[in-house]
């Protein structure tokens, strides 16, 4: 067993669920892509605020709405920060979701027309495709693929051939929640740059698990979930240049995003305020500044190079049972801790649950990429995802279960 630069130990003690048992056994938490668990000091933050400070942010003098507003604020900051860009270009959303259909609906409907090209990949989450068909389907757009080659990594013949005619949006993502291929996304971007597109950068698994700086990547606009990033739900973000901002329309109206309102026209706040209609989700947003905090605390390198051990180390292990099937790359430098697999002809559904009564949490089903299951011709797959507070003994853990339910399946 390989050293463990991140001392897990000591970091699993600040996440209580982790010492909860399933079924009478240890649990083991391998379903980090879907959500990750949260520290004692990210829901210590959520209690401090309904117990202490609760108030409406923007609107009250009094003493705790400032408290408020500056801890709401204070946490834009953080997180702006943490992917290296400035408050003002961070709009706070619901998550990932939200943030593509923000701006689907704020940007694609404007700008968007008959006849345009839109590029994703066929690596995408459904949050990155439905909104394009929908805006497709509603302007008169063609929404097209860049394909994968047979390791799971973008194919960039596909992508040079697919620029060539000239799309007004790239969407893409930065990581896969499926096979874990990790985009050179800087390279992409300046690519989709050059031929005239709008780029979206889908990074709701990647600013969770490595050094992300926005600005570096280029993108016209970035989007990311707190959630699985040791957050709390309902909150995550989207980033994008001011200018950008500023042209765009309205998302949802109503609230604090006005400036004036007549009786017949109204005006809109300052960007990011102008995308945060009605009450924003206050508590929340606190907690994800707490969470980067403790990212911070960490380090992001030292958090991707954590899960790059433990990724190697499942590889190796797992490939070597009979009838485990692995998808994505296998070099750990293009992919992050995303172990996408499925093993003999067990069903990916029978194989959750028998490593549940282990206490094992593994996610099954189409991972919400169902043209990338199609693409790897399979209706489901298993998948074990990680995150810092994981270890080695996970992954034994993993094994000894595929193992007992081969077992049970006669494997
Ligand atoms: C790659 C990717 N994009 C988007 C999403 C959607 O994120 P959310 O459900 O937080 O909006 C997910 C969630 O699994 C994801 O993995």
């Amino acid at each position: 067993m390989e050293s463990e630069a991140v001392d897990v130990e000591r970091l699993r003690a600040d996440f209580p669920i982790l010492s909860r048992r399933v079924h009478g056994k240890r649990l083991v938490y391998l379903d980090n892509a879907a959500t990750t668990q949260k520290p004692q000091v990210v829901i210590d933050s959520l209690v401090r605020f309904y117990t202490s400070y609760n108030s409406n942010v923007h609107r009250s003098v009094h003493t705790l709405g400032e408290e408020a507003t500056a801890a709401y604020e204070g946490s834009r900051k953080k997180t702006a920060e943490f992917v290296g860009v400035q408050a003002r270009d961070l709009v706070f959303v619901r998550g990932t979701t939200e943030a593509t259909n923000l701006v689907k609906f704020a940007w694609g409907e404007k700008n968007v027309k008959k006849g345009d090209l839109i590029l994703a990949t066929t690596m995408e989450h459904h949050s990155n495709i439905v909104p394009w068909q929908q805006l497709a389907k509603r302007n008169g757009a063609t929404l097209k693929y860049v394909g994968l080659n047979p390791d799971g990594t973008l194919d960039l013949g596909s992508y040079e051939t697919l620029l060539k005619d000239a799309p007004r949006l790239v969407t893409l993502t930065h990581c896969s929640n499926v096979l874990g291929t990790i985009n050179d996304v800087a390279k992409l971007c300046s690519m989709a740059k050059n031929a005239g597109a709008t780029t979206l950068v889908d990074g709701a698994q990647s600013v969770p698990h490595m050094p992300v700086d926005v600005r570096a990547v280029g993108s016209d606009f970035y989007a990311f979930s707190g959630h699985k990033m040791l957050g709390p739900t309902g909150i995550g973000a989207l980033v994008a240049r001011k200018d950008l901002l500023e042209e765009m329309d309205p998302f949802q109206t109503g609230g604090e995003m006005i400036r004036e309102v007549f009786d017949e026209r109204s005006t809109w706040n300052d960007v990011p305020y102008k995308f945060e209609a009605g009450t924003v989700n206050i508590a929340d947003a606190i907690g994800l500044g707490e969470a980067v905090v403790y990212l911070r605390s960490i380090g992001m390198g030292r958090v991707r190079d954590h899960e790059m051990k433990l990724l190697d180390y499942a590889i190796k292990e797992l490939t070597a049972v009979k009838g485990f099937k692995l998808y994505g790359p296998e070099n750990v430098r293009v992919r992050a801790g995303v172990v996408s697999f499925n093993y003999a002809d067990v069903h990916p559904h029978d194989l959750a649950t028998i490593l549940d009564e282990e206490g094992i949490a593994i996610r099954s089903g189409h991972h919400c990429a169902q043209p990338l299951m199609r693409w790897l011709d399979v209706a489901a797959t298993s998948r074990a995802s990680f995150h810092v507070y994981n270890s080695y003994d996970d992954i034994d853990a993993l094994k000894a279960g595929i193992l007992k339910a081969g077992g049970i399946f006669k494997i």
